[in-house]
């Protein structure tokens, strides 16, 4: 990604998380490598609006209201007020998170079809559908399961088949079977709307060509746009909960085609609350010089990167300037599976450990790659304690008792090594790079090798043995500065990750305000304040506790 001297506009997004039921890990980590990117970001002096909100609607949102006899816009907002706090909880910094269950959502999906539409982008078919009688609806693909056409394996969903990997018409399957009323469906036919995307495909190389797309990614799409695009069904049969299509009676925009415009619905939404309202035009306007920067999971590349870029171009929208995918969490080495007792909700997380912890540990596993990845949980402890605890934080606590105790907690004005202070700002180019790249575990490894070299100094000085000589009070003095003014480097750079742990350095630092570019005045001379832990070990029982046991 780009680098210049301007401030730079940029909008950031996480995928929507579906209003049907709590967070779990697998969203933390997403959020997690997108907030970093973001406070990073913003610590360079950038405007950095990120916007998020639940993905509210579509057939398992309506169902799951249903079992829970209430109305799927009461479900919607309390899962909502969930979402939002948990996000909080765990250091998100959203600008906003809003719902795509919004009127601002509901005008911007109509715009968007009726520009499609007048573009010639729409067309509408009959379709055979296989329809529950008992309750009276369409069934998608994943509501029934029947035998496979093909190898006739027992148990199979509408769509693909698990045991010989074939896709099929759910309308193919034999004795299909509604996942939901349990009864036999049968063919109903009924007209359908979609958006024309075998027409677009030198619009979407076009915006591939253009695009910040890792490797991995791009050999994908490529391989997809060798093969026929298939136009793509936008419209949804009664009942389902959704926003109406304007003129169509009893046809619901498809969840997926109003989610991805509730990025936009977000950013509206949040430039009204801040009366920046007309900032909006101008930002999406296909010449803005503003930036957009997708952040999702392996699954919903298809949707990213085939229907909305092109949704967006032939609407006269902006397209995004990147799509950053990453890939699953795993745990213990294993899918995290709440059924097989491999699962940590995002709740009993945060209720045993502070978030920083495992920010931390994600920000040492993510890079640009989309490989899944694993929380290993002793793997995670012992890089908690060992990063954390014995190399970061103990930088400070090393040196700050000496500072309280004996110089009043008043800096030195002078350094002990300064060409040591310029040995770390000249590693921070680099270390800002990689965190520019999203290359997260790279930048970590660097800056736990400055925690090093910041102990080794300590190790190498000995201001527990020179402080018995009232001698050497005034070398003490600037040692201990000078060590601190390397906490300090790191802190900084380790802010977009453990924001909340280097709150509380910056507040025992006696600091507000603070850029990427503070690294490069050190603090001499000034008050800084007590010392307080700011990182405690995990013990194992912490661990167990995770687990549930
Ligand atoms: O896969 C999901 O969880 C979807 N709710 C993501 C939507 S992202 C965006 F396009 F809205
Ligand atoms: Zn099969």
């Amino acid at each position: 990604m780009s680098q210049g001297s301007e401030k730079r506009s940029i909008l950031v997004t996480s995928a929507l998380p579906y209003a049907n039921a709590p967070l779990h890990l697998g969203h933390i980590l997403e959020h997690t490598q997108t907030d970093i990117w973001v406070r990073y970001q913003r610590l360079l002096g950038n405007e950095c609006i990120y916007v998020c909100a639940d993905d509210a609607h579509g057939t398992p949102i309506m169902l799951k209201a249903e079992e829970l006899d209430i109305t799927p816009e009461n479900l919607i907002e309390d899962i909502y007020k969930e979402h939002k706090s948990t996000f909080e909880d765990y250091r998100i910094s959203h600008d906003n998170f809003h719902t795509t269950h919004s009127e601002e959502n509901r005008i911007l999906s109509e715009r968007i079809f009726n520009a499609l539409q007048e573009n010639g982008l729409i067309e509408q078919k009959k379709i055979n559908q296989l329809f529950d009688t008992t309750k009276q609806m369409f069934l998608s693909d994943r509501y029934v399961k029947g035998s496979c056409p093909l190898c006739h394996a027992k148990d199979q969903y509408g769509d693909n088949c698990e045991k010989c990997s074939a896709t099929y018409d759910a309308v193919e399957l034999i004795d299909p079977v509604s996942v939901i009323s349990g009864t036999k469906p049968i063919i109903k036919e009924s007209d359908h709307l979609f958006f024309k995307l075998s027409s677009l495909k030198e619009q979407i190389i076009n915006w591939l060509n253009n695009s910040n797309i890792q490797d991995p990614v791009r050999n994908k799409l490529n391989e997809w746009l060798e093969g026929d695009l298939r136009d793509w069904d936008i419209s949804r049969d009664s009942p389902y909960f959704g926003f109406e299509i304007p003129n169509y009676q009893d046809k619901f925009f498809y969840v997926w085609l109003d989610a991805p415009i509730g990025y936009l619905a977000s950013h509206l939404n949040y430039l009204k609350k801040n009366d920046q309202e007309a900032k909006f035009e101008e930002f999406w306007n296909t010449k803005s010089n503003g930036e957009v920067f997708h952040f999702i999971g392996k699954d919903i590349m298809y949707f990213h990167t085939l229907f909305f870029p092109v949704m967006l171009s032939e609407s006269n929208l902006k397209t995004p300037n990147g799509v950053f995918v990453h890939g699953f969490l795993t745990l213990n080495g294993d899918k995290m599976s709440k059924s097989r007792g491999n699962f940590i909700s995002a709740e009993n997380y945060i209720n045993t450990l502070d978030a920083d912890y495992l920010r931390y540990f994600f920000a040492s596993k993510l890079g640009t790659g989309v490989d899944d990845i694993d929380l290993n949980l002793e793997d995670f402890r012992q890089k908690s304690n060992s990063d954390l605890v014995n190399k970061y934080a103990n930088i400070a606590s090393r040196t700050a008792k000496f500072l309280n105790n004996n110089y009043d907690g008043v800096l030195s004005n002078e350094l002990d090594q300064p060409e040591l202070i310029q040995e770390f700002l000249d590693k921070s180019e680099i270390i800002s790079g990689l965190f520019e790249d999203l290359e997260f575990s790279k930048a970590i490894k660097e800056i736990m090798s400055l925690a090093d070299r910041a102990n080794q100094y300590i190790d190498s000085k000995e201001p527990w043995v020179l402080i018995k000589d009232e001698i050497n009070k005034d070398k003490v003095h600037s040692i201990c500065t000078t060590s601190l003014n390397l906490f300090r480097i790191i802190t900084i750079m380790l802010q977009p990750v453990i924001p909340g742990f280097t709150k509380k350095a910056f507040a025992f630092l006696n600091e507000t305000n603070i850029s990427w570019k503070s690294m490069e005045s050190p603090l001499t001379g000034c008050k800084i304040n007590d010392f307080n832990p700011i990182i405690t070990r995990i013990d194992e029982d912490q661990i167990n506790k995770l687990l549930g046991s």
